[in-house]
């Protein structure tokens, strides 16, 4: 930086005139500090009447059959904004809409107070990344990171300032919808994903330019619903809380993520959205966060049809006291809080704490000062040809290779005739995957349309086979009436059949592109099955039969059990649901442009009958793989199709010389782990080096490995790298059921390193008093 610059950053850095980000300077106000945001804070709320603040504490939203955005949970939003009666709006993304709203609020009502336009902006806004669960397969948090500052960037410039993402629940049954939300079974992992979201969505503070307020969800355990079924209750105990179940909110917490979301179900018998142990105790109190907590949608008014509160007014009343700030669409605030004051069940110092931290937020993202969104910018943001390049790279980072008989992938260029089959294959919806903001057209490239760009010369053909979809309709086609679509007959779906069973004979090589639609995962998208819905694996049995090389790539949004494909089929690479640019990321794998690198954030189950399954479970007396126990069930193994952490490549790496720092180490104290790894192949890739451990006895009974460390590396062929990882308190403590506190253990510990959950090299370490 040439010296004028700086003495001039000297002057106005202090002042607050300037903000430097990490792509430099910008002319706009620095952050304001904590001072400042005080008085600002204050000096609203002593003017506020108490119908203002029930307002602050509510976000207005209500969804209509037609697919539009009415108020009917509260008045109309003109009326409402006018009075001062909504803090923040959900559910638009129209920029003209934006700014029509806010001119209400800011030159209408009485305090001139914006509002907070949130959205759940999830894994893209109009250039879509894999969904997180494919994120997650990338096991590199630098992927994750640009994906949510590059959403951030597209949603600020349409007009939003918050997204309800990143959801950071722990997901260890495959059945559960939303496993395809978050970073998959692992608190380590999950910890790691969530963080980078909060730095990329957020930037480096809260209100730096061309980024969103986050929001961590859904506070907590909401991925443990029993059997898997969405919004049913959750029974886990307090040391699976902080064990599993916590770790990614906590490292979203100490990210700097400025809002959490509250979970729907009741958690261990106590609604999270009205839990003061959760929003007080351990939130607010042990992590010392200090943003703003919303419900999830309806959630307090629903703490009557959940039955747990008498009537809308002991909901609100009970939700605020448990630490709940705002409450989102359902209305039960701004019917009842002003209400509860007068008559003496709340004080009003009790709505104040949760005014003073929606205003704070406000301050500090420069709402006031930037109320408005400037409607022509954002065409220039969405078009960004850089940010289809990242989506791109993101989907090829985030694709596991399953299976690779005989080499069959990568395969050649001189292909000349490939049948792309199956009803994913030319789906543009099912390639960008569940969670689209509203309105979204979804503008994908296909692997259709990614193999076609890839093979210019060649005949590419394809059939997508007989139609899938849900048995049960989801709740979103209510919304959006143009999910909904007629129904294939019996005749058409066997004609169907027949046509990509006939187009599959034309080709010398088959790709099956099959898994699930969209609508498939996510929420209210949980099921019993695993297996390919409809008649894909029957389709898939008939092109295997006939004797070509076939490729399946699996698109979804959870590990689905193929277990039969995984015998049968050569090849089979996991794409996830992987975005816009998903069809060219396909490709790029499938001929080798891209070695794939990606490992699986969760277990794939053989059958949805061994859900829950996940690889970090204690050990039993009777431990399974003994010769009495080989498998905990008598109808087949109980190990998994594929374990967590698993992924192949176009290369081979090997793990040697795994070292300890020290063999024996103090309680507190911490050593290094060293371990070589070497590319064995002939062509560059990617390996996701893998640190687990084990501790053989102590105060409780504790998992058989647990994931500690991870990096993904790229080695040429014949290179090695030496990889070192930490391992000391940090990695070794857990919080124990039997002491009720965090501790660690004097004890024995295994510990493995490699590239899956199932590593061999294996050392020892002593932990002593
Ligand atoms: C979901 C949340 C989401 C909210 C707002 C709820 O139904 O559970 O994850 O953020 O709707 O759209």
């Amino acid at each position: 930086m040439r010296e004028w610059k700086q003495a001039v950053l000297a002057l106005a850095l202090p002042l607050g005139l300037v903000a430097v980000t990490p792509r430099g300077l910008l002319a706009q106000p620095a952050p304001p500090g904590d001072v400042q945001v005080r008085a600002r804070v204050e000096a609203l709320l002593a003017q506020m009447t108490l119908e203002e603040k029930a307002g602050q504490l509510t976000q207005a939203g209500q969804l209509t059959q037609a697919g539009g955005i009415a108020f009917g949970e509260i008045p109309p939003p003109e009326e409402a904004l006018r009075k001062g009666g909504a803090g923040s709006v959900l559910w638009v993304n129209d920029t003209k809409r934006f700014n029509a709203l806010q001119k209400i609020a800011v030159e209408e009502s009485r305090l001139k107070i914006p509002i907070l336009f949130g959205l759940d902006v999830i894994h893209g806004y109009h250039t879509i990344f894999p969904i997180p669960l494919g994120m997650a397969a990338s096991w590199d948090p630098s992927v994750h990171e640009r994906a949510a500052e590059i959403a951030a960037q597209e949603a600020r410039a349409v007009g939003l300032h918050w997204t309800f993402a990143p959801m950071v629940d722990i997901a260890r049954d495959a059945r559960w919808g939303r496993i395809a939300e978050g970073a998959g079974e692992d608190p380590y992992l999950g910890a790691a994903m969530a963080a980078a979201q909060v730095r990329g969505f957020q930037g480096p503070y809260l209100g730096a330019p061309d980024r969103l307020l986050a929001c961590a969800k859904h506070f907590a355990a909401y991925g443990a619903a029993d059997g898997g079924r969405d919004y049913d209750p959750v029974y886990v105990s307090e040391g699976q809380l902080r064990n599993v179940y916590f770790p990614p909110f906590a490292a979203a917490a100490k990210a700097g993520v400025g809002s959490f979301m509250s979970a729907y179900m009741d958690l261990n018998d106590v609604p999270a959205a009205a839990n003061p142990w959760l929003l007080r105790d351990v939130l607010r109190g042990e992590w010392g966060f200090s943003g703003l907590v919303v419900s999830d949608a309806l959630a307090v008014r629903n703490l009557v049809t959940q039955g747990f509160a008498r009537d809308g007014k002991d909901a609100a009343a009970r939700a605020l006291v448990a630490g709940l700030d705002m409450d989102m669409a359902s209305g039960a605030y701004a019917r009842n809080l002003a209400a509860l004051v007068r008559e003496g069940t709340l004080r009003e110092a009790q709505l104040d704490e949760a005014v003073r931290r929606v205003l704070a937020v406000k301050v500090r993202l420069g709402i006031f000062e930037q109320p408005y969104t400037d409607e022509a910018r954002a065409a220039s943001v969405l078009a960004d040809p850089q940010h289809r390049v990242q989506a791109r790279r993101a989907a090829q980072r985030s694709m596991v290779l399953l299976r690779n008989e005989k080499k069959l992938l990568p395969l050649p260029q001189s292909l000349t005739s490939v049948a792309v089959i199956g009803p994913l294959a030319d789906s543009k919806a099912a390639t960008e995957g569940s969670w689209m903001v509203f309105g979204h057209v979804p503008a994908a490239v296909t692997v259709l349309e990614g193999v076609q760009a890839r093979l210019k010369n060649a005949r590419v053909t394809h059939a997508p086979g007989p139609e899938i979809r849900r048995e049960v309709p989801s709740f979103f086609e209510d919304f959006m009436p143009e999910l909904k679509k007629p129904e294939q007959t019996k005749e058409q779906a066997d004609a169907a059949f027949q046509q990509a069973l006939e187009t599959a004979r034309g080709g010398d090589l088959v790709i099956a592109v099959m898994g699930e639609l969209a609508n498939m995962s996510g929420e209210g998208a949980s099921r019993a099955s695993l297996d390919l819905p409809g008649r894909q694996e029957e389709l898939l049995r008939a092109i295997v039969g006939l004797g070509k090389p076939v490729v399946l790539v699996l698109m979804g949004g959870r590990p689905l059990s193929i277990a039969w494909a995984a015998e049968n089929v050569p090849a089979i690479l996991e794409a996830w649901q992987p975005g816009t640019e998903g069809g060219h990321a396909v490709a790029d794998v499938l001929f080798g442009d891209v070695n794939p690198g990606g490992k699986l954030p969760v277990t794939f189950p053989r059958n949805a009958g061994h859900a829950p399954l996940y690889y970090a479970r204690n050990l039993t007396h009777q431990p399974e793989g003994s010769r009495r126990y080989r498998s905990r069930y008598w109808d087949g193994p109980t190990t998994p199709l594929y374990p967590f952490g698993f992924g192949l490549s176009y290369t081979t790496f090997s793990y040697s010389n795994l070292k300890l720092g020290a063999p024996e180490l103090k309680v507190g104290a911490g050593a290094m782990v060293s371990v070589d790894v070497t590319n064995g192949g002939s062509v560059v890739g990617d390996e996701v080096v893998q640190l687990y451990v084990h501790q053989k006895s102590g105060s409780d009974s504790r998992p058989v490995r647990e994931l500690k460390g991870f990096r993904r590396i790229e080695l040429k062929p014949g290179e090695t790298q030496t990889l070192t990882f930490p391992l000391g308190p940090e990695e070794l403590r857990y919080w124990s059921t039997s002491q009720k506190r965090w501790l660690q253990d004097a004890a024995a510990f295994d510990v493995w390193v490699g590239g899956d959950s199932t590593a061999a090299l294996h050392a020892e370490l002593s932990v002593v008093p």
